[in-house]
């Protein structure tokens, strides 16, 4: 069985206006394509959650800083349609660049606060791009869910604003990154890292894990971030963007750990440019959960597909 594939607004209102006379409730994966398992998770929970779930491919050119990049970026349709088929995904929507930003185009969602700093002071323009996109997504698919990972920390939170303040009617569902068994984070980027640079790159969840359960005990933000860098750079990495520690909801500065927070990391690893990011778990779930997270880490022995860390 092969997945339908959409190109067009009107195709793929057409299609979800017949489901929706059926009474379907309806689900969007947003995606740039390039899948692997961590978007198939998404779209595996979404199957759960939804009567008909929509995966949409586009490869976005506002939100590339740099044109080579976008250039770069793999564009894999085929096999992704083969991906998603055994799955039962029940429609693959793929416009192009003209379908989603005909001539005259002239509109730009920007969403305050969330979206300073972080990523967003390293890739100008990034998350005004992701906020246009997915707000044309969720209107253009008028879906009840949309499924997006922890991974990406700071656009998730940004969708959430944007959904709440634009009253958006949709739900949107967070879902626990998908990591290697070493701890990396999966991403289309990590095909880039080279043997030696893969078995270097797991430190950094690794070291995430560590200073989590650190700063849960109460060790001070700034110097025990300050050796988490340290620790990121010895391990291989060539340059730390930035290693924060951020209030979970709105994503602002925080100096000490009394409300839910995230620690949040960007570093490059020769040429490649990880992310990843934990919850810094509140003391009470430490003596249990966190020490079996980090010695599963340490020991390599963790089997971590979608294992949300406290
Ligand atoms: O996370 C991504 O793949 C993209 O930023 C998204 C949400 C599909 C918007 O282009």
């Amino acid at each position: 069985m092969s997945v339908p594939i959409v190109r067009t607004v009107a195709e793929l209102r057409s299609v979800i206006a017949e489901w929706r006379r059926s009474g379907a409730s309806v689900a969007a994966v947003p995606t740039m394509g390039a899948l692997h398992e961590g978007h198939l998770s998404l779209v595996r929970s979404a199957l759960k959650k939804a009567d008909r779930v929509i995966v949409t491919l586009f490869v976005n050119p506002k939100q590339f800083n740099s044109a080579a990049d976008l250039a770069a970026y793999p564009r894999t349709e085929n096999q992704d349609a083969a991906k998603l088929a055994p799955l039962g995904a029940h429609l693959l929507y793929v416009p192009d660049a003209t379908e989603m930003y005909p001539a005259g185009f002239a509109t730009t969602v920007s969403v305050a606060g969330v979206s300073e700093g972080l990523c967003g002071a390293f890739r100008p323009g990034h998350f005004d791009g992701v906020a246009t996109v997915v707000a044309k997504l969720f209107l253009q698919t008028g879906a009840d869910f949309a499924f997006f990972g922890e991974k990406d920390f700071q656009q998730l939170q940004l969708i959430r604003r944007m959904v709440q303040d634009l009253d958006i009617p949709i739900t949107v569902v967070p879902c626990p990154t998908v990591r290697e068994t070493d701890g990396l984070a999966l991403s289309s980027r990590n095909v880039r890292l080279s043997p030696a640079e893969r078995a270097v790159a797991p430190r950094l969840a690794s070291i995430l894990v560590e200073t989590a359960e650190r700063l849960a005990r109460g060790s001070p933000v700034l110097p025990t971030l300050a050796e988490a860098r340290a620790g990121i750079l010895t391990a291989g990495y060539r340059e730390v963007e930035y290693l924060e520690v951020r209030g979970e909801a709105d994503l602002q500065p925080i100096a000490s750990i009394d409300r839910p927070a995230r620690l949040i990391v960007a570093a490059w690893l020769g040429e490649t440019r990880l992310i990843d990011n934990l919850r810094i778990p509140s003391s009470s779930l430490l003596a249990d959960q966190m020490p079996r997270a980090c010695h599963e880490f340490a020991a390599g022995t963790a089997s971590l597909i979608a294992v949300r860390l406290p």
